[in-house]
């Protein structure tokens, strides 16, 4: 029954599934890492002590619930809610959620249509998510109605400078109509009511995501100016 609803849902949304190659490499240390550990220290940092103890935190697309013991470590909440549309991945979340002493409950379904009260939540948890949805906007109108008032959506995203680069295009999918500059990202946010306010939103152009890995820097050669490959945000609903 579950699983039929879900269909219909992602059918009328148009779910551009990960390839083989992309749902791996999120596996792997490097990701782990190099991307996710990253960010969510960047968020922390971002937050400064401004974030009391939550109690619950959506990690919205949460693949494998990787994420879990970090959001655990980093923001000690009560309860972990990991939600993700690919059921060969959630299906590993639980075992993930054994290496947390909080509560955790992973959930086969889709942003657009979460199962959740409305203003339940405290904390999104929204990592590299945005730039797969095909309906951006029907995920962030969701994310409004479940956080509480003066809830906080942590959102962090490859930006299009990368999602066109050849080895993306190659190796990974995305619904590329949707793709937006870090500039575009918090327009998209800002305009589904949430404050994001300047000092909260941070862009860089990580190593991994250079054509040369950043070697060039490395070895001191002049850099040419470049669009932000990541954006990293916090925002609020009022
Ligand atoms: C690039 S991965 C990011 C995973 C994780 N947040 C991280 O940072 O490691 C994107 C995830 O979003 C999930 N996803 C894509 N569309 C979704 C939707 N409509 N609802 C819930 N999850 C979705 C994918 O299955 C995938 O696990």
């Amino acid at each position: 029954m579950m699983d039929s609803m879900l269909e219909k849902q992602v059918t009328e949304k148009e779910w551009v599934r990960e390839s083989r190659f992309g749902r791996w490499f999120l596996t792997t240390n490097i990701w782990y890492q190099y991307v996710l550990s990253q960010a969510i220290i960047e968020f922390k940092q971002l937050l400064n002590n401004s974030l009391s103890r939550p109690s619950q935190i959506l990690d919205a697309g949460c693949h494998q619930g990787l994420a879990f013991e970090l959001l655990e470590q980093y923001f000690q909440p009560k309860t972990i809610i990991g939600v993700d549309i690919d059921k060969e991945l959630i299906r590993f979340a639980p075992k993930a959620a054994t290496r947390c002493e909080c509560e955790v409950k992973c959930e086969n379904g889709t942003v657009y249509n979460l199962n959740l009260p409305d203003s339940s939540i405290d904390v999104i948890f929204c990592h590299q998510l945005i730039h797969h949805l095909s309906d951006q906007s029907a995920a962030l109108k969701e994310f409004y109605r479940v956080l509480d008032s003066g809830g906080v959506l942590l959102i962090g995203e490859s930006c299009r400078s990368f999602i066109n680069s050849l080895f993306v295009r190659l190796f990974f999918r995305h619904p590329m109509h949707v793709q937006k500059s870090a500039e575009g990202y918090v327009e998209l946010v800002r305009s589904h009511g949430f404050i994001i306010r300047d000092e909260d939103i941070k862009t860089s152009i990580p190593w991994w995501s250079r054509t040369d890995y950043g070697l060039s820097e490395k070895i001191g050669l002049p850099q040419k100016q470049r669009e932000a490959t990541e954006v990293l945000l916090i925002a609020r609903k009022p």
